[in-house]
């Protein structure tokens, strides 16, 4: 095994961390300044934590302009990325002033959202209305205080392009989905070819 403590350097030519836990979901968040301008960025430390209410989260290693303008107005969206949408996405990671728009920079339309001030990425399939749940700043295992805050959000509402339910099941290689893997550059999506089954051992 190669072996080595994060602490003093993987001493590899990448890091393999992301590439290790990958690909990951891209949290496309989406929020809304005090003066109600449009923000959108992707964050691929993103999950899904909880079901009943769902509770999503993404991780900003910095206090970014997608967690500054959600600690304000508590409110983001969250967009699926999607392949045909990937270059855009990438698009809408460059470092702007705080205040300018990377809907325009990336040639997307903000829609209105039903809920929360935020917009929505109409190009995009998939939108959850989120509302701030919990905005936690990361520590070391000793309590040493990280420049990383987990945004976590409430899911208040979800809307799914109807092309992607088929017989109301989601489909989700059919959303080609981007997943993010590991060094600079790399990225995946998926094919129904490569779908498995599993039943649980409760469930058998
Ligand atoms: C695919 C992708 C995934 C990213 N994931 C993260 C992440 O998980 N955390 C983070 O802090 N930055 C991440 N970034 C960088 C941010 O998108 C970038 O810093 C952006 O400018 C932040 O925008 P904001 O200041 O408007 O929030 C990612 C960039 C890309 C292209």
């Amino acid at each position: 095994m190669y072996s080595y403590q994060p602490s003093e350097g993987h001493g590899l030519p990448h890091d393999p961390l992301n590439a290790i836990i990958g690909p990951r979901p891209i949290g496309w968040i989406a929020s809304a300044d005090s003066q109600g301008r449009n923000n959108l960025a992707p964050y691929s430390f993103f999950n899904c934590f909880n079901y009943r209410p769902p509770i999503i989260g993404f991780a900003s290693s910095g206090w970014k302009d997608s967690v500054r303008n959600i600690i304000e107005s508590k409110e983001f969206v969250w967009n699926l990325a999607t392949r045909p949408l990937a270059e855009q996405m990438n698009e809408t990671s460059a470092s702007l002033p705080h205040g300018e728009d990377e809907f325009s920079r990336a040639g997307l339309t903000p829609l209105a959202s039903q809920f929360v001030a935020a917009s929505r990425v109409a190009e995009s399939p998939v939108h959850f209305e989120c509302r701030l749940s919990q905005c936690i700043q990361l520590t070391t295992a000793n309590g040493t205080a990280l420049e990383t805050w987990l945004v976590l959000g409430e899911v208040v509402a979800i809307h799914i392009d109807e092309t992607l339910l088929e017989g109301g099941i989601y489909q989700t290689a059919k959303a080609q989905p981007v997943l993010r893997a590991g060094g600079p550059t790399a990225y995946y999506t998926i094919s129904e070819e490569q779908r498995f089954d599993l039943v649980r051992p409760d469930a058998r």
